[in-house]
C-alpha cells in the first residue's frame, strides 16, 4: 500500500472507475454480493490467467479440470461438509442480527486473541466476561451459540416427489478429489502430479461486510498436489514457497505478506497454513496450504465402493496419495491487489494524482491510444486495431491528454501511447510510463513488441 487505503476508499474507487459495484444495487443491494464492472473483469480475468499459467502451464506434471458446480450429495458426505461445515453463531436479541462468533471476537480483540483455538463454550464465556457488544445496535443481549451449516441447498427433480436435495459446492476441492483416477488414467501421469482448478464456490457466510473479502458467492483458485507418503512434508514446504513466490511476483511487498501456522489443525490435516495479508482492516487469511494426508481420496473410496488407489508402474505398489492443498480466493487476491496498488501521490508543484500500481500483467487494459489531436486520429485508431489483436486496450480522445493520462492512471494501465503531427512524419509515437510518467519516443510498428515484453508475467 503506497498511501494506507481504508475499505471505503477502496469500494468508492472501485465502484467508480468500473472496477467493483454492489450486487443488485437497484433493487437495493443484496449482501455480501459483488459486481465486477468492465475494468474488474478484466483484473480479475487476468488474476486467475497469471495463477493458471503458473501453477498449471508451467509446472511440471499438473494438470487442469472443470468439475460441475453441482455434485452428487454423497460427495459431501463424504467430505464431511453435511455434518460439519458450520459457523458458530449468536443473535443480538436487541436488534434481531445474526453474528459470527468468531467475528466478535477478533474484531473486539483486534486481532489478538485467536477463536480458532477455543470451544464454543469459551466464545460465549470471553463475549459475556468481556462485555462485547453488537456492532449493529450497541447491545449487549446474546443468545447461545448456535452452528448454521454453511452449504446453500437447492433441489433437483421434476415433480415435487421426486425433489432431491443438492447443494451449490462450498469448495472447488472435491472436483479434483473425485477425478482422481480420471486424470491419471487420462494422462497417463506418474505420482507425484496435480489437478487445477479455477471456479465458483458458495457459501452462506454472515460477513462483518469487508468488501469482496468474504462473500457468499466467489472463486476459488484450488491445487491438489497428489505425492506418497513420506513426500508429502517435502512438498508442503515446497507449496509454501510457491504460494509466496506468485504473491511476490505479482507485486505484493513481503513486508505486507506472512505465513501463520495453524495451531488447530483439522483432525485429518497433518499440517496447515495461511498466508496472511495485511488488508486496510489488519492481518486476514489470503490463501491456505494444507497437509491433508491420504483422508479425501479414502473417503471417496469409501463413500463410492470405488477404488481411487493408484498402482506404481515401476514398483507395481498400490497406495491412497497423500494431498498437499493448495487454495486462493481469487476475489480475495484481487482485494489484495487493489490495496497493494493503490496510492495518493503528491506530485511536483502540489498536484495529487490517483494512481493504481498493477503488475501490468494484472491490469485492466496493457496501454490506452490517446491521439493528441481528435482531427489526426486515424493513425491511433489503426495502432489501436492492430494492438487489440493482441492486447486488451482503451482508447480516449475526449479531454486534456493530462485528464487523459490521469484517468488511465486511476485505473492502473501501464502505458499511454500519443500520436501526434510527428507521428504522421516519422511514424513514431509517445509511450508515457504509468509509475515513472517518463516519456520515449519508438516507431509504431515496435510497440507491439514493447507491450509484450513490459506485460508478461
Ligand atoms: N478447499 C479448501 C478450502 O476451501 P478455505 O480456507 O475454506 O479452504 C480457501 O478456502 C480460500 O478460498 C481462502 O484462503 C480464501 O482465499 C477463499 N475463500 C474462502 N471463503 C471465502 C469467501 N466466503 N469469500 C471469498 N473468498 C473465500
Amino acid at each position: 500500500m503506497g498511501t494506507a487505503v481504508t475499505m471505503d476508499k477502496l469500494v468508492a474507487l472501485c465502484k467508480n472507475r468500473g472496477i467493483i459495484f454492489p450486487g443488485s444495487e437497484i433493487y437495493g443491494g443484496m449482501g455480501n454480493t459483488w459486481d465486477y464492472g468492465p475494468v474488474g473483469v478484466e483484473i480479475k480475468n487476468n488474476v486467475k490467467r497469471v495463477w493458471w499459467k503458473r501453477f498449471v502451464q508451467e509446472s511440471d506434471n499438473s494438470f487442469g479440470v472443470d468439475a460441475a458446480i453441482l455434485m452428487n450429495s454423497r460427495v459431501w458426505e463424504a467430505s464431511g461438509h453435511t455434518t460439519s461445515f458450520s459457523d458458530p453463531k449468536m443473535d443480538c436479541k436487541k436488534c434481531k442480527t445474526r453474528h459470527r462468533a468468531d467475528n466478535l471476537i477478533e474484531m473486539h480483540s483486534k486481532g489478538k486473541v485467536d477463536p480458532d483455538l477455543m470451544t464454543n463454550e469459551e466464545m460465549e464465556q470471553y463475549i459475556r466476561e468481556k462485555e462485547v457488544h453488537c456492532p449493529i445496535c450497541g447491545g449487549f443481549d446474546w443468545t447461545n451459540i448456535r452452528t448454521f451449516n454453511l452449504m446453500f441447498e437447492t433441489s433437483r427433480g421434476v415433480t415435487d416427489e421426486s425433489q432431491n436435495k443438492i447443494y451449490l459446492r462450498p469448495e472447488t476441492a472435491q472436483g479434483e478429489f473425485i477425478n482422481f483416477l480420471n486424470v491419471q488414467r487420462t494422462t497417463r501421469a506418474k505420482v507425484p502430479f496435480g489437478i487445477a482448478q479455477i471456479g465458483k464456490a458458495f457459501r452462506n457466510e454472515i460477513t462483518p461486510g469487508n468488501f469482496i473479502f468474504r462473500t457468499i458467492e466467489f472463486e476459488q483458485m484450488e491445487h491438489q498436489w497428489f505425492c506418497k507418503e513420506g513426500t508429502d512434508s517435502q512438498f508442503y514446504e515446497e507449496y509454501k514457497a510457491r504460494a509466496m513466490q506468485f504473491l511476490l511476483d505479482l507485486g505484493i511487498k513481503r513486508e505486507h505478506l506472512r505465513f501463520h501456522d495453524h495451531e488447530k489443525l483439522a483432525h485429518y490435516a497433518k499440517a496447515a497454513c495461511d498466508i496472511q495479508y495485511l488488508y486496510p482492516m489488519g492481518w486476514s487469511e489470503l490463501n491456505g496450504i494444507h497437509n491433508r494426508t491420504d483422508y479425501d481420496l479414502s473417503r471417496h473410496q469409501e463413500y463410492s465402493g470405488k477404488s481411487l488407489t493408484y498402482v506404481d508402474p515401476i514398483d507395481g505398489s498400490r497406495y491412497l496419495p497423500y494431498v498437499i492443498e493448495y487454495s486462493i480466493g481469487a476475489d480475495r487476491l484481487m482485494l489484495a491487489l487493489l490495496a497493494e496498488a493503490y496510492e495518493e501521490e503528491t506530485l511536483e508543484g502540489g498536484d495529487v494524482r490517483g494512481v493504481m500500481r498493477f503488475h501490468p500483467a494484472i491490469a485492466a487494459y496493457k496501454a490506452a491510444v490517446l491521439p493528441l489531436q481528435k482531427n489526426i486520429a486515424e493513425p491511433a485508431k489503426a495502432l489501436l486495431q492492430k494492438l487489440k489483436k493482441k492486447f486488451s486496450v482503451s482508447y480516449d480522445e475526449a479531454g486534456s491528454i493530462g485528464k487523459r493520462y490521469r484517468r488511465q492512471d486511476e485505473i492502473g494501465t501501464p502505458f499511454c501511447i500519443t500520436t501526434d503531427f510527428e507521428t504522421l512524419e516519422n511514424g513514431t509515437v509517445t509511450v508515457r510510463e504509468r509509475d515513472s510518467m517518463q516519456q520515449l519516443r519508438l516507431p509504431m510498428d515496435e510497440i507491439e513488441a514493447f507491450l509484450a515484453e513490459k506485460t508478461a508475467f
